[in-house]
């Protein structure tokens, strides 16, 4: 069952605004996974998005990396996000390999979040309930986002 928490549409310009109105539902989730073409615009939300809760570090693609940690005070303690790309994986087992499974265990288990990009390479990871974040290109400027909830 798949239900539609959140839908937006917004350009580079209102970016700050949805990446406030998406934190302000959907903060409370743990598994987010981001899927759209290359291009459509998973890094740049996750970037806004980080920006808008104040993570100290420096919010990048992990194109490289794999997996990107950042820190951020919420609650009055230190919480932890995973940026995980998963372009680059052949499959479920190579996902494991390279320590995905570990970061989806902590977000389970409520110590860490992750913001999966290209969660489509190693979708049997994803046990769920997680949201699955989809976004579209509507032209050069701007991106329709759907969210639901899976699991
Ligand atoms: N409304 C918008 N939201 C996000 N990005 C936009 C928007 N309008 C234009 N862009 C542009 O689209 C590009 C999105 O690139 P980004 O790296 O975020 O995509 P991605 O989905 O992470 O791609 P990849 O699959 O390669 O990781 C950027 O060049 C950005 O400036
Ligand atoms: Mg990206």
């Amino acid at each position: 069952m798949s239900d539609v928490l959140f839908k937006i549409s917004y350009t580079l310009a209102d970016i700050d605004k949805a990446a406030a109105d998406f934190w302000q539902a959907l903060a409370g989730y743990r598994i987010f996974a981001f899927s759209g073409d290359l291009g459509a615009g998973k890094t740049t939300f996750i970037h806004h998005l980080c920006g808008l809760i104040n993570v100290a570090d420096t919010v990048s693609s992990p194109t490289f990396a794999l997996i990107n940690e950042y820190h951020y005070t919420a609650g009055g303690g230190d919480n932890i996000i995973y940026h995980l790309d998963w372009y680059r994986l052949k499959d479920d087992a190579e996902a494991i390999s390279a320590g995905m499974e570990d970061c989806i265990t902590e977000a389970e288990r409520g110590a860490a979040k992750c913001f999966i990009e290209w969660p489509e390479k190693a979708k049997n990871l994803l046990r769920g309930p997680y949201l699955w974040i989809s976004i579209e290109s509507k032209s050069a400027t701007e991106r329709e986002m759907t969210v639901t909830r899976v699991g």
